[in-house]
C-alpha cells in the first residue's frame, strides 16, 4: 500500500460558495471520536514528531497549505496539504512530521479515539525498534 493515502472529497459549491462535508464510513475510513485543529502555527516551526500504537487519524489543510511527513520504518514520503477538499489519512505505526506551514494555515485533524497519552509514541529511535518487531 502507499505510504501517502489522499482522500478527495466532493465539494458542494455554487454561487454562496463551497461545503465539504465529512462522515464517518462514508468519506472517512473511521468512526469519528474526536476533531482538533492547529492554528497559529510557524512557518519554521515544525511539530508531530510522534507515531501511534493504535490511532486512525486524517488530516486535512482547511485553510492555507502545510507539509506532512510520513515514515513507516521503511519509507518517508511528505505530501504538501494544499486543499480542504482533501484528506491524507495516517495509519497507526506511521511517524508523522508537520512542517512549512504557510500563514493564516488551519490543519483540521479527525480521530477514531480519544486523546490517550499512552498511544504515542514520541521517541523515533522507539518507533523503529517497534516497527522492527
Ligand atoms: P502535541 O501532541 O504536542 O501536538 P503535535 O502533535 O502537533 O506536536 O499536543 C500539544 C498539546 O495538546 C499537548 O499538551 C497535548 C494536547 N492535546 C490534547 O489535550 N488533546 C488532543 O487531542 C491533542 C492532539 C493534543
Amino acid at each position: 500500500m502507499e505510504l501517502v493515502q489522499l482522500v478527495d472529497f466532493q465539494a458542494h459549491g455554487d454561487e454562496r460558495g463551497t461545503l465539504v462535508s465529512l462522515e464517518s464510513a462514508k468519506n472517512i475510513p473511521f468512526e469519528i471520536k474526536r476533531v482538533y485543529y492547529m492554528f497559529d502555527t510557524q512557518s519554521d516551526v515544525a511539530r508531530g514528531f510522534h507515531a501511534h500504537k493504535k490511532l486512525k487519524q486524517a488530516a486535512i489543510c482547511i485553510s492555507g497549505n502545510c507539509t506532512m511527513l510520513l515514515d513507516d520504518g521503511l519509507r518517508k514520503e511528505s505530501v504538501v496539504l494544499s486543499s480542504p477538499k482533501q484528506a491524507v489519512l495516517i495509519d497507526p505505526m506511521v511517524w508523522h512530521e508537520m512542517s512549512d506551514f504557510s500563514e493564516n494555515c488551519i490543519l483540521l485533524v479527525l480521530a477514531d479515539d480519544i486523546y490517550d497519552e499512552n498511544d504515542y509514541i514520541r521517541d523515533y529511535d522507539d518507533f523503529i525498534r517497534r516497527c522492527q518487531k
